[in-house]
C-alpha cells in the first residue's frame, strides 16, 4: 500500500466534500467527522500503519495530512458564523439595523432653539444643582415669601437645591457679562410633584433673557409673536394676560390660539380657543440690581416655557408620562 497515494486520495476526497459543505449539502459536523473523527479517514489511515513499508515516512506523511486537514476545518469554523446550520437561505430578508432617532422632547427643544438662534439669541447654561441664591433670592423671591411655595422644591442640603426653573441661568448669564445679554437657556428642572398627565418631577424648560438699553415690552410682544408663528404656524395669535412672577414686573402669562381647533373651542382648550404656553415679563429692577446692573440705564425682558408642554401641543400627545416610559412604539413615531 502506497501511503503517498492514500494521502492524496483522502485530500481530494476532502476537496469534494468541502464543495458539498459550501453548497449546503453537508453539515460541518459530518464533514469534520468523516475526515478527523475517531473513525474518520485519517484515523483509519493511521490504523493501517503496519501495512506500510517505511513506517517513519508514513508517520510523517499522515501527520502532515492530519495537520493540514485540521487547519482547514478550523478555518471553516472561523469563517462561517453558523457552521452548524445546514443551509444558508439567501432568500431570507436581511436584518435591518435599528437606527435611533432623537427623542421628541430633544427634537422640540432644537426647533425652539433654532427659532431663537435665528433671532440673534445665544446659548447659555447653568447648574441643575443650585443654591437658594440663584434659584430664588437673586430672582427677587425674598425669604419666606409665599411665591416660593409655587415651587415644590427638592432640597439637597443647607441652601443647596435642585433648580425649580431655568430662571437661575438669567443670573449666571448676567453675572458673567455686561449688557447687552441676549440668551436662551434650555435644561432640566425639578419639582416635587406627583407624576400625572401634566406633571413630572423632572421636566425641561427654555428660558430667554434680553437685557440692553431701551428694551421694551413691545419688543417682548413682537419677539413672542414671531416665535409662536414660527413654531405653530403663521395663523397663530398671542394673548397676554396679567400675572405675577417675583422676577418680572409687569408679568404676563402668554396664550396662543388653540393649536388643535385654531381658536374655535375644543376639549384641548376647554372651549376657550386659547392655550397657555409660557410666562413672561419685564425683568424686575431688583433682579438687575442683584447682578450689579444699573436699572436706570438697562431694562430687559424674560420668558420661560416648558418644552414637554410645547411638544404635547405640537404633536397632540395627551399624557406627559409617555415621554419617560421609553416605549419604542411611541418614540419612533416622531
Ligand atoms: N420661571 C417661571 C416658572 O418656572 C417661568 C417664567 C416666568 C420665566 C416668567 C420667566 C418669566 O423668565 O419672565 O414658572
Amino acid at each position: 500500500m502506497d501511503v503517498k497515494k492514500l494521502a492524496e486520495e483522502i485530500k481530494s476526497s476532502f476537496q469534494e466534500e468541502l464543495k458539498n459543505f459550501e453548497n449546503g449539502n453537508l453539515n460541518f459536523e459530518d464533514l469534520k467527522n468523516k475526515f478527523l473523527g475517531r473513525k474518520g479517514l485519517v484515523a483509519d489511515a493511521f490504523s493501517q500503519m503496519r501495512n506500510f513499508t517505511d513506517k517513519a515516512l508514513a508517520g510523517q506523511i499522515l501527520n502532515s495530512l492530519k495537520n493540514e486537514l485540521t487547519e482547514k476545518v478550523n478555518s471553516l469554523t472561523e469563517n462561517t458564523s453558523s457552521a452548524k446550520t445546514k443551509k444558508l437561505d439567501l432568500s431570507l430578508p436581511g436584518r435591518k439595523p435599528n437606527a435611533g432617532t432623537l427623542h421628541v422632547v430633544t427634537e422640540t427643544q432644537r426647533q425652539i432653539e433654532d427659532i431663537f438662534f435665528a433671532m440673534g439669541f445665544e446659548m447659555a447654561t447653568g447648574p441643575q444643582v443650585e443654591t437658594d441664591f440663584f434659584n430664588f433670592e437673586s430672582l427677587n423671591f425674598p425669604p419666606d415669601h409665599p411665591a416660593r411655595e409655587m415651587h415644590d422644591t427638592f432640597f439637597v442640603e443647607g441652601d443647596v437645591l435642585l433648580r425649580t426653573h431655568t430662571s437661575n441661568v438669567q443670573i449666571h448669564a448676567m453675572k458673567s457679562q455686561e449688557p447687552p445679554v441676549r440668551v436662551i437657556a434650555p435644561g432640566k428642572c425639578y419639582r416635587n410633584d406627583t407624576p400625572d398627565a401634566t406633571h413630572s418631577p423632572v421636566f425641561q424648560q427654555i428660558e430667554a433673557l434680553y437685557v440692553d438699553k431701551n428694551v421694551t415690552f413691545t419688543e417682548l410682544k413682537g419677539t413672542l409673536d414671531a416665535f409662536v408663528k414660527a413654531l405653530f404656524g403663521k395663523a397663530t395669535k398671542t394673548r397676554f394676560r396679567p400675572s405675577f412672577f417675583p422676577f418680572t414686573e409687569p408679568s404676563a402669562e402668554v396664550d396662543v390660539t388653540c393649536v388643535v381647533c385654531k381658536g374655535k373651542g375644543c376639549n384641548v382648550c376647554k372651549q376657550t380657543g386659547w392655550i397657555e404656553i409660557l410666562g413672561a415679563g419685564m425683568v424686575d429692577p431688583n433682579v438687575l440690581e442683584a447682578v450689579g446692573y444699573d436699572s436706570e440705564i438697562y431694562s430687559g425682558y424674560a420668558f420661560g416655557l416648558g418644552i414637554e408642554r410645547v411638544a404635547m401641543l405640537k404633536y397632540g400627545i395627551p399624557d406627559l408620562r409617555l415621554f419617560f416610559q421609553n416605549d419604542i412604539r411611541f418614540l419612533k413615531q416622531f
